[in-house]
């Protein structure tokens, strides 16, 4: 995390090597000819300009992280940053730039890794449990986002939806015995995995060219199909079952899933993740919006959404909500 961030700055404020994105680039002149660069900076709550005299910041480019030093004025009536230097950074934290998931990321993988514990098919867990203690996979998978728009689109959104499709899930598995609690467990907790490598994230959320060619469905698919090459104990059935879950999961031809849900299981996941999309969904257009009024929806949704009296929870409600339920269940 960054020791300041644009919704803090103060007039006076000295800023010694922070980081911020560079949104927009112009360069001026004053009626003496001296050349002024004016820069957008950015960084996940706001934007601010900055200046510089006598300079025409030919080696600054848009979109790319700098940490910056200067000191913070007042110009013209704006708070803007008198700019004293800039270098690239070497490297910089994605939450600095983009928002990020209200819950705990690691609480939720502690509890995807309990569930996961409850799995009774070795061969299926021993998949699961090859992801879930992968170093490597785990750093992205904590901090990928679910989406780059429509939900959960935030540093932290694919574990975030992964844990809520997983309990979604589970929870109709409950109520029908007759359908393989094992399959439903991991198919929820693979069902995007590809999305690890479909999205980018470092100051804003774009699709990755393997993503754009590709796909999270193809991509998941491949992976799982890959990893089961090393695990012995896994059924042939259970694994051709495991990869229906994740190209049907979008429910589909329309929406990207090359094959319909042909099982209770596929079913089951293709539901609870279209609910926990589309909660999240319509939690956000109307989070921030006026108590009782209609409120307009996104342009795919093509409706209104009514807002009633829907909680406002502050991201430190939401994790303390999310402790005691955990602390409950145990
Ligand atoms: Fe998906
Ligand atoms: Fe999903």
């Amino acid at each position: 995390m960054k020791k300041y961030y644009i919704s803090q700055l103060k007039e006076g404020t000295n800023l010694e090597r922070v980081p911020f994105v560079v949104l927009k680039k112009s360069i001026g002149s004053n009626r003496n000819g001296r050349s002024s660069l004016t820069l957008t900076l950015g960084d996940r709550t706001g934007s601010i300009l900055a200046r510089r005299w006598d300079d025409e910041g030919k080696d600054i480019s848009i979109g790319v992280v700098y940490e910056v030093s200067g000191r913070v004025v007042i110009y013209n009536n704006n708070t803007e940053i008198a700019l004293d230097s800039l270098t690239p950074a070497s490297q910089f934290d994605p939450r600095d730039f983009i928002p990020q998931s209200p819950r705990n990321s690691l609480a939720l993988l502690e509890d995807l890794k309990k569930i996961a514990e409850t799995i009774e098919d070795q061969g299926i867990k021993d998949l699961i449990m090859l992801f879930l203690k992968d170093e490597r996979f785990l750093k992205n998978f904590l901090l990928a986002p679910a989406g780059k728009m429509i939900h959960h689109a935030y540093i932290g959104g694919l574990i975030e939806h992964t844990w809520e499709v997983c309990k979604i899930a589970l929870t109709a598995g409950e109520m029908y015995p007759e359908m393989n609690r094992d399959l439903i467990i991991a198919g929820s907790i693979l069902h995007d995995i590809g999305k690890v490598d479909e999205l980018t994230y470092s100051t804003q959320i774009e699709y990755s060219t393997k993503g754009r060619l590709l796909g999270h469905i193809f991509i998941g698919a491949m992976a799982v199909r890959e990893r089961a090459r090393s695990i012995s104990s896994l059924s042939p059935s259970y694994l051709q079952q495991l990869l229906h879950i994740i190209l049907s999961h979008h429910g589909d031809y329309s929406t990207g899933s090359p094959i319909l849900p042909m099982t209770l299981e596929a079913e089951t996941v293709h539901r609870a993740d279209y609910l926990s999309a589309q909660v999240n969904r319509f939690y956000n257009i109307l989070k921030d919006k006026p108590e009782e009024r209609w409120v307009k929806g996104d342009n795919l949704l093509g409706r209104q959404l009514y807002k009633g009296k829907i909680k406002n929870l502050t991201v430190e409600e939401i994790i303390m909500s999310e402790i005691e339920r955990l602390e409950e269940e145990e």
